[in-house]
């Protein structure tokens, strides 16, 4: 039997278009959970925003990685421990050309968004706030991007100030020049809203914030999925995002930092693999990134991130940017044809995250409604309280799009609303 060479068939490769060019149909072949049936009726996942579902090319890499390349890393003198090393540092390699970061060095590998934005919070945050210190943050924020502020926030006494929205669920940026002074030390705003789906003008509000001497962190957990992102061209200080939600494993996500700012940060947690030195009367501690994972990473999560990176960069990505958007302005029309629907948010610059009300009924019905005709959305309070509140709301359903999604799909997630509104 011929062992397959899995760092070799995990290096990255350079995003090359896909032969035929990008059509949702061709994608689809690629992830066998769209094939299943869920109560009798074809899947139609429309829970992207939770979590995407993964191509074979991610569950292939997992199973070969399990399968004929386990080891742990960094650490073992053997041709495995190599092995698996390379295939774990080529994930990091890939990570920052995805992000255009300007090395791997800045890439520091983390559970989710959630974690590397507490990891931010813990380390820079209580490095660097204090009495009197502002952390802007816009009411859209997904609680994992207001709940560590809060909670620095406390234990240095700054204060956590909201930026209010408009009607319309975008960033007021008149509010947010005003709120920005040299008290503010950082400000944290997501790329893509997880429930109003606003893509709000990053860049432009990072090239503000710097003018104070503020920091940015981004949240990309709802944005690298949809459109390239460049850190290097945001001028971002920090950029998260979760795997799960780019087509990868759970478990596993990035934080980018920028490098002068990460070459100072404390350790984040303690163990193996983040020292250089340990004795009793003095630890050293390694270099960044390795400084900021303790113990043994998630290796075979980063495995099936490479392999996701690599899969959605062999796309034309202006293309499924494209698709995604005429996918989402037909879902916009066709929605608002179903009686008593009010769609929440309508920033001109958005993803095809369409959370909804419906007249008559509670969310959980809706969504347990749509279940039964295999349809999957989420319903409840998206863990965005706070946007939701501004529409007078605790509870909503949504419907999020991905790639692989289609009109067809949309068609039957409007005829089962419009099924539901007859049914009573
Ligand atoms: N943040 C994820 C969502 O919006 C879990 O559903």
């Amino acid at each position: 039997m011929t062992t397959p060479d899995v760092t070799a068939s995990l290096t990255p490769t350079a995003a090359e278009p896909q032969p035929g060019g990008f059509t949702a149909e061709l994608v689809r072949q690629d992830f066998p959970v769209l094939h299943r049936t869920v109560n009798g009726r074809p899947l139609i996942w429309l829970d992207n925003a939770a979590t995407t579902q993964k191509p074979r090319q991610v569950i292939e890499a997992l199973t070969a990685y399990y399968g004929t390349a386990n080891s742990n890393i960094h650490r073992g003198a053997h041709t495995m421990a190599r092995e698996a090393t390379e295939a774990y540092e080529a994930g990091r390699a890939a990570v920052a050309d995805f992000l255009g970061a300007p090395s791997p060095d800045d890439i520091v590998f983390v559970r989710g968004t959630t974690e590397a934005i507490n990891l931010v919070a813990q380390t820079w945050g209580r490095a660097n706030l204090g009495p009197g210190d502002d952390i802007l943050v816009p009411v859209l924020e997904h609680h994992a991007d207001i709940v560590p502020w809060q909670l620095i926030a406390k234990e240095t006494r700054a204060r956590v100030v909201p930026v209010p929205l408009t009607p319309y669920g975008e960033i007021d940026q008149d509010a947010y020049a005003d709120l920005l002074s040299s008290r503010t030390q950082l400000v944290a705003i997501s790329h893509a809203s997880n429930v109003l789906g606003t893509v709000p003008p990053v860049k432009e509000m990072t090239a503000l914030a710097h003018r104070y001497g503020a920091k940015v962190l981004v949240d990309g957990a709802q944005a690298v999925a949809h459109f390239p992102v460049d850190v290097q061209d945001l001028n971002a200080d920090f950029y998260a995002f979760s795997g799960h939600k780019l087509f990868a494993p759970t478990g596993i996500g990035a934080l980018y930092t920028r490098p002068e700012i990460l070459a100072g940060m404390a350790p984040w947690q303690a163990g193996g693999n983040m020292i250089e030195s340990v004795d009793f009367g003095k630890t050293t501690f390694a270099a960044a990134p390795h400084r900021m994972e303790a113990g043994t990473g998630h290796i075979s999560g980063v495995i099936g991130l490479l392999a996701a990176v690599n899969w959605l960069t062999s796309l034309d990505r202006a293309a499924v940017a494209a698709y995604e958007e005429a996918l989402m302005s037909y879902a916009l029309q066709a929605l608002a044809t179903v009686p008593g629907l009010e769609l929440i948010g309508s920033a001109p610059d958005r993803i095809a995250v369409l959370t909804f009300t419906l007249a008559g009924q509670d969310p959980a019905t809706v969504a347990d409604w749509l279940d039964r005709d295999g349809i999957a959305v989420r319903a409840g309070h998206h863990c965005a309280q706070p946007a939701l509140a501004h529409y007078g709301l605790e509870s909503a359903a949504r419907a999020s799009l991905a790639l692989y999604n289609t009109s067809d799909e949309v068609d039957r997630l409007v005829a089962s609303l419009r099924g539901l509104q007859e049914s009573v």
